[in-house]
């Protein structure tokens, strides 16, 4: 019997907005052991980042972690300079994405690590973030050229009332949520893709980098173990926000310690309301499936 065919994920579209350039990835050349780190936004791109790079240089300090894995399709700066920068790496890449599967240029030989996390512990952490965005942000975002679509908008309102306009207007003024976990959630199993959840990250980190090396067939070294973890911790991470957090911390108010913010889920927990909670939830599976919306929850595969 033959095997079946594997049916990799093709690009079908463009997604180009204040922040967004997907025309980057129809110029960029991949080498066979790139690592492409994707989530929405707000799930632990950062974390997965220092995570990746720990792995990969032995838990090396004061590597300039924000420069070494840029976020390909930010249209800031713009993909020219930073197609050049990326050529020019001689260590192993791995870049950021936010991008949906359908808008990026999937390679069936890069590996790709997707991580999830409940919208509303999304919505909390942007909330922060958004809050914080510095003028030079605004300015970034709106005045570099290229801007494709109306300006990105400030803040409004508690974060309650932001959780709720997120929700109701999916993801705004950011991008859409759900289909950025649909079709990430629907290429799963795909050979080079490994999904990994933020909870699942705080309950058990080592457990998690274990199986993160391993997908990355990285060997790890284990007399380095215990740096590679440490530098990986929360603690580790704010106290050493600024090598971490994209342009060092420069577009947030208070720099890159409000980056790597509180570091929790469920801060959500007693402020939104029950019909809050059903109506998010409910909204999760209509989008996701039951299975996908559990995970998304839980970070577990199967009902308990
Ligand atoms: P909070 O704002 O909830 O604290 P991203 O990098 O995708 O933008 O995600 C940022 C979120 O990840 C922030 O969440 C940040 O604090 C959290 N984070 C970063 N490093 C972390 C770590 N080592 N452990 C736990 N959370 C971390």
């Amino acid at each position: 019997m033959s095997t079946p065919e594997v049916m990799w994920p093709k690009k079908t579209r463009e997604y180009q907005s204040h922040h967004f350039d997907s025309t980057i990835w129809n110029d960029f050349n991949f080498r066979d052991d790139d690592i492409v780190i994707s989530t929405y936004a707000k799930s632990g791109t950062t974390w997965m980042q220092q995570i990746v790079s720990q792995i990969l240089f032995d838990g090396q300090e004061g590597l300039p972690t924000a420069d070494m894995s840029p976020w390909l399709d930010m249209r800031v700066p713009p993909k020219e300079m930073k197609l050049q920068d990326v050529e020019k790496q001689t260590h192993r890449r791995f870049f950021k994405t936010h991008l949906p599967v359908d808008a990026i240029v999937f390679s069936p030989k890069a590996k790709y690590l997707y991580i999830g996390r409940d919208g509303r512990d999304v919505a909390w952490s942007f909330y922060n973030h958004h809050t914080n965005a510095s003028e030079l942000y605004y300015q970034a975002v709106n005045d570099t050229p290229g801007r494709v679509g109306p300006p990105f908008e400030r803040p409004k309102g508690d974060v309650v009332e932001y959780f709720r306009t997120w929700l109701e207007k999916n993801g705004h003024p950011y991008w859409p949520f759900w289909e950025n976990v649909k079709t990430w959630w629907e290429i799963r199993t795909l050979p080079n893709v490994l999904f990994v959840h933020y909870t699942n990250l705080k309950n058990d980190m080592p457990g998690e980098m274990r199986k993160i090396a391993a997908f990355l067939d990285v060997p790890i070294n284990e007399d380095k173990w215990p740096a590679i973890v440490e530098h990986c911790t929360f603690d580790y991470m704010k106290k050493n926000a600024t090598a971490t957090v994209p342009l060092n911390g420069a577009l947030w108010v208070g720099g890159a310690e409000t980056f790597i913010h509180k570091g929790t889920n469920g801060r959500w927990t007693n402020m939104l309301s029950e019909e809050d909670c059903r109506r998010y939830e409910q909204r999760a599976v209509e989008e996701l499936g039951e299975d996908c919306a559990r995970w998304l929850a839980t970070g577990q595969y199967e009902a308990s």
